[in-house]
């Protein structure tokens, strides 16, 4: 049993939602009357074509009924960068702060207000419309954490266009494949980006990608826009000349405030229609092909902001910060479109925890105030080993609530979160949802959940979570099945981006009427919910979801790798790592050489999260006799745990004593 944490006054007192009755009651609204519950949220925004009553929700979540589809607020149009920006400072935030920008260097900082971001917001617009981009058109984003990222996007999203951020930790092989899969027709970048005392060069990581795009899946992308980002920051470790770490392209590369130059910052949106796709993200998916999430316009907007709302409780002057990397779907919903959905001001980082020392965050936090801090579990456990005293040396007073993302939360971080950085005042929300999910569905509420070290809680409004069994029976009151969803809520994802049948596929086909998450769930006695994870063969590196094929079909590129198989191992910061097996071809040599070589080629082509942990030698794979590789007994085999269970549907058991042996 574990303990049950309240809320403390100091975050009731200033909730809007300062009791559980009361969640409860707008939950069961929110379910009972979804269109009475949304369109009061909707009235907020300007709709240039207001939605017809009726018409606000429909849906089909039964393949066997038709296609899958989900649509809310069918026939209304509207623009999200007019409702973040222009409707805020019609409202009188035009000289609020949106976002203060802190650098990877501690000098280097700025900050920028809301009519300031409209400008520059039009500007590239106005750029993008003139350089051919129109309503529809596809827009790849390769970025470091400038303001320049959020420009781009919002600028995509006033026009109509597309936009497709690719985490700039991705490979040009990643990049490539994302760019030529979106048929992208144009890519922004950076010349490149301090992270730490290390030098990405993402222009050079753009250029292998524009030439593999072109040679390996015939897809031209006609224009590269650069920010000059490494000229205006200061350097934090060892730089050549920047001109010569990359080419320049004269046919497609052309800098950004080339094309920013005598720009109007006036710039007249496209009214979209409420599901014209916003932007599509692409996601790990679990046969290797990664899948292009696609995200509409009106549902996504009302969910972003109403989670953003709730969950962190945010009030007029509080000053948010949101971690993660705009690369992820966190930074778009919870970095980007939320926060200013809510004319919220929120601090942007470019650089890492460690830099220039462990408690950059502390000193981050109490630099500007911060009030509400949402972080990952992993930065949480790395911070962790640093001890307590970087933390307590901080003023972190003005913190309120803590939020965490991306994996289940160990009980001993939660505990040090709470207890240390938030000083047992503070309410954490743990906050479970996905790509495909647009924004938080199950979390606490800072006011009014109890809170647990691990659960994530309870659902928010709109979502109805249920749990299955294999045979797809529900699972009423306490027990731990599949979690799945029977309706949608604004923020699902739509399709995946030129697949509709694997969208049914991979989403809806395994339990019929139920939208499938992949991770498992506990319902408690106390209707806490527990994510435990992964069902289907992914994992989680730091917060990064990777499918094992993805990895094993990278492995088995190396000549002398026949065949491979990877399993995650629980891994102490990282959640959990990668632990692989190789079977090589005759003749060849294991030994360091191939390992290095091995964990290289992961690097390379997918990126450095998903660098292997351990590279074993495999004499053989334990499969069945119907040849499928049984990953339980190789996680069991990674762990050093002999406990292994039934062998008696292997093939050949002996393989399993002789993987013991050559574990490394
Ligand atoms: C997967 C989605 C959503 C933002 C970041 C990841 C895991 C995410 C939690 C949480 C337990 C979590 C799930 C999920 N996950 N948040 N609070 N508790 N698990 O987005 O890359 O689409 O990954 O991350 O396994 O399915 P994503």
């Amino acid at each position: 049993m574990s303990r049950v944490y309240q809320p403390s006054d100091y975050v009731v007192e200033k909730s809007r939602l300062p009791s559980f009755e009361k969640y409860k009651e707008m939950h069961k609204k929110s379910l009972e009357d979804p269109e009475a519950f949304w369109s009061e949220i909707a009235k907020e925004f300007h709709w240039q074509t207001p939605c017809q009553p009726g018409k606000f929700v429909s849906y089909n979540f039964d393949i066997d009924k038709g296609d899958i589809f989900v649509k809310w607020l069918e026939g209304a149009t509207t623009n999200v960068c007019f409702n973040v920006l222009d409707r805020n400072i019609r409202n009188g935030h035009g000289d609020k702060i949106a976002y203060y920008w802190e650098g990877n260097h501690p000098d280097d900082y700025s900050r920028i207000t809301y009519k300031k971001l409209l400008d520059s917001v039009c500007m590239f617009a106005n750029a993008l419309r003139e350089n051919g981009v129109r309503k529809g058109d596809r827009v790849a984003i390769y970025m470091p954490m400038i303001m320049e990222t959020v420009i781009c996007m919002l600028g995509c999203a006033r026009i109509g266009a597309v936009h497709s951020v690719v985490f700039a930790g991705f490979s040009p092989d990643s990049l490539a494949e994302r760019m030529s899969d979106c048929k992208a027709k144009v890519l922004v970048t950076a010349d490149g980006a301090w992270r730490g005392e290390k030098l990405l060069v993402l222009k050079k990581t753009c250029d292998q990608a524009l030439e593999k795009a072109r040679t390996k899946h015939n897809h031209e992308v006609s224009l590269c826009i650069v920010v000059s980002h490494l000229g205006r920051v200061k350097p934090c470790g060892k730089m050549d000349d920047i001109k010569k770490l990359y080419d320049w392209n004269y046919n497609v590369d052309v800098w950004w405030h080339e094309i920013m130059e005598g720009q109007s910052p006036i710039c007249a949106p496209e009214w979209m229609n409420a599901e014209d796709p916003l932007f599509m993200l692409y996601t790990s998916g679990s046969t290797g092909k990664p899948k292009g999430v696609l995200h509409t316009i009106a549902g996504y907007m009302l969910y972003a902001t109403t989670t953003f709302r709730y969950v962190f409780d945010y009030r007029e002057k509080d000053i948010y910060w949101c971690t993660a990397d705009v690369g992820w779907i966190t930074g778009h919903t919870y970095v980007v479109y939320a926060p200013l959905a809510n004319a919220a001001t929120s601090l942007m980082f470019e650089g890492t925890p460690f830099y220039p020392d462990n408690d950059r965050y502390w000193s981050l936090v109490e630099k500007y105030k911060v009030t509400q801090f949402y972080t990952a579990p992993t930065a949480i456990r790395a911070l962790m080993k640093f001890g307590d005293e970087l933390v307590t040396k901080h003023n972190l007073k003005t913190l309120r609530v803590l939020g965490s993302v991306g994996e289940p939360i160990n009980p001993e971080a939660w505990l040090w979160f709470y207890n240390l950085v938030g000083n047992k005042r503070c309410s954490i929300v743990d906050t479970f949802w996905q790509t495909e999910t647009g924004g938080h569905v199950l979390t606490g509420l800072p006011g009014a959940s109890p809170m647990k070290p691990g659960a994530a809680g309870f659902p928010f409004f709109g979502v109805e979570p249920t749990l299955l069994d294999e045979s797809g029976k529900v699972i009423e009151g306490p027990g731990e099945g599949y979690l799945v969803f029977s309706r949608p809520w604004p923020g699902i994802m739509r399709t995946l981006f030129g697949d509709h049948a694997r969208y049914q596929k991979v989403y809806f086909s395994k339990f019929k009427g139920y939208y499938c998450t992949g991770d498992g769930a506990r319902r408690d006695e106390n209707g806490f919910l527990w994510v435990t994870g992964r069902i289907d063969d992914m994992l989680n590196v730091s917060g990064h979801l990777l499918s094992t094929s993805e990895v094993e079909g990278v492995l088995t590129e190396e000549h002398s790798v026949s065949e491979a198989a990877v399993v995650s191992k629980p891994h102490p910061v990282k959640g959990e790592s990668l632990y692989c097996f190789v079977i090589l071809n005759e003749g060849v040599q294991f030994g360091p050489e191939l390992i290095d070589a091995l964990k290289k080629r992961v690097r390379n082509r997918i990126g450095a999260f998903a660098a292997p942990d351990v590279i074993q030698y495999a004499p053989g794979l334990p499969k069945t006799r119907s040849g499928k590789i049984m990953r339980r007994i190789l996680r069991k085999i990674a762990l050093g745990d002999t406990d292994i269970g039934d062998t008696s549907t292997l093939a050949d058991p002996s393989v399993v004593d002789e993987l013991f042996k050559s574990r490394p």
